[in-house]
């Protein structure tokens, strides 16, 4: 029988060798797992279970949620709140912080997370995801929002599950980037992916080209010469998708390359991006970045921003280091744009 690597085992293992640990993390990171497997089950199940379509609520975002979206932030929830391992979390579906119940002893992480991402794909059976964010908390604190706003090159750990025909994990600790596939029959995830990188040139480029009207003059230039294919000044022929779901979309880049983009756009001046800073963004950006990829808004690294609410949107631009490089040099000569 082959002898495979578990994520478990593989995060035991790679703990071991950092010193000063104390296994707490490891812990943790299982809590995450157990909640991520549950997940997988319902949206596996899907009809069958009834988990499917509207909630007929709106979050604090003012978009409509689906049933999916609060069973799967209650889930995480519970998973989290009693083991001891967090401090405190927050969540796309929550407008506040959400506090450890007294009851429970309090641990030195914070998680942050977007229970269920890509959510609008849910009820047409594509793929579908839960992105976290792990930072560590300042000890015996009761944590306010203040301990949640920080930079997202702070994190100490970004991950995300993939539900799509296989469930998948992605991992990073900032020792690069691991792929784990979920065993159905045994219930463990199993290291399939190790050292995920990310071509620094690429010849795809997602976006949601019905926006055009609406972007920054980069970010049109950009579009326009790859379309132009090998007639245009890139010379090469460039191919297009668009998931709809952030999960799915950032899985393709680290798995053949390509530059993910939802940048700002001028629909609604008041929103300075569609992407959330402090659990799509920043986790998305420490795993592109420890793959070898870059992510910026096109005039910052997002791992740089300094947040200043749980909810804040950001312009995303992620993928193969050129591309965005590239993008980022388009912006330069644009100056900089009035948006909060
Ligand atoms: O969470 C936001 C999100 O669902 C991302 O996963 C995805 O990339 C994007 O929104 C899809 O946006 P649109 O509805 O414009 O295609
Ligand atoms: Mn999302």
């Amino acid at each position: 029988m082959t002898n495979h690597v578990t994520l478990t085992q593989f995060i035991i293992e790679q703990q071991r060798e950092l010193p000063g640990v104390s296994g707490t993390f490891t812990s943790l990171l299982n809590d995450v797992v157990t909640a991520c497997k549950k997940i997988s089950h319902l949206v596996n199940r899907g009809d069958l279970v009834g988990v499917l379509g509207s909630a007929g609520s709106e979050n604090v975002q003012g978009e409509v949620q689906k049933k999916l979206d609060i069973i799967t932030h209650d889930i995480m929830v519970d998973a989290l709140n009693w083991t001891g391992h967090l401090a405190g979390m927050a969540s796309e579906e929550m407008d506040g912080i959400i506090r450890i119940p007294p009851q429970y002893p309090k641990g030195k992480y914070l998680a942050l997370f977007d229970p269920l991402d890509g959510s609008s794909n849910i009820d047409v059976n594509l793929a579908v995801g839960t992105i976290f964010s792990i930072l560590r908390c300042r000890e015996g604190v009761e944590p306010e929002l203040e301990d949640f706003l920080r930079k997202g090159a702070e994190q100490v750990c970004a991950g995300f599950v993939l539900y799509g025909p296989s469930t998948m994990m992605v991992l990073t600790t900032g020792h690069g980037v691991n792929g784990f596939t979920l065993d159905q029959d045994i219930g463990e995830f199993i290291l399939t992916h190790p050292g995920m990188t990310i071509p620094d040139e690429t010849c795809e480029f997602a976006i949601n080209m019905s926006n055009r009207r609406f972007w920054e003059e980069p970010v049109r230039r950009y579009i326009d010469e790859c379309l132009q294919g090998s007639e245009g000044i890139r010379e090469k022929d460039f191919n297009m998708r668009w998931i709809a779901s952030m999960v799915a979309e950032v899985y393709r880049i680290l798995t053949r390359g390509g530059v993910f983009m939802y940048p700002y756009d001028l629909r609604d001046p008041s929103k300075a991006g569609r992407l959330r800073l402090m659990y799509e963004a920043n986790p998305m950006a420490f795993i592109i970045e420890q793959a070898g990829g870059a992510c910026s808004t096109g005039r910052e690294r997002v791992l740089d921003i300094m947040p200043t609410g749980l909810h804040q949107r950001v312009p995303v631009i992620l993928g193969s280091k050129n591309e965005v490089g590239r993008i980022v040099d388009y912006h330069k000569n644009e100056g900089a744009v009035e948006a909060v």
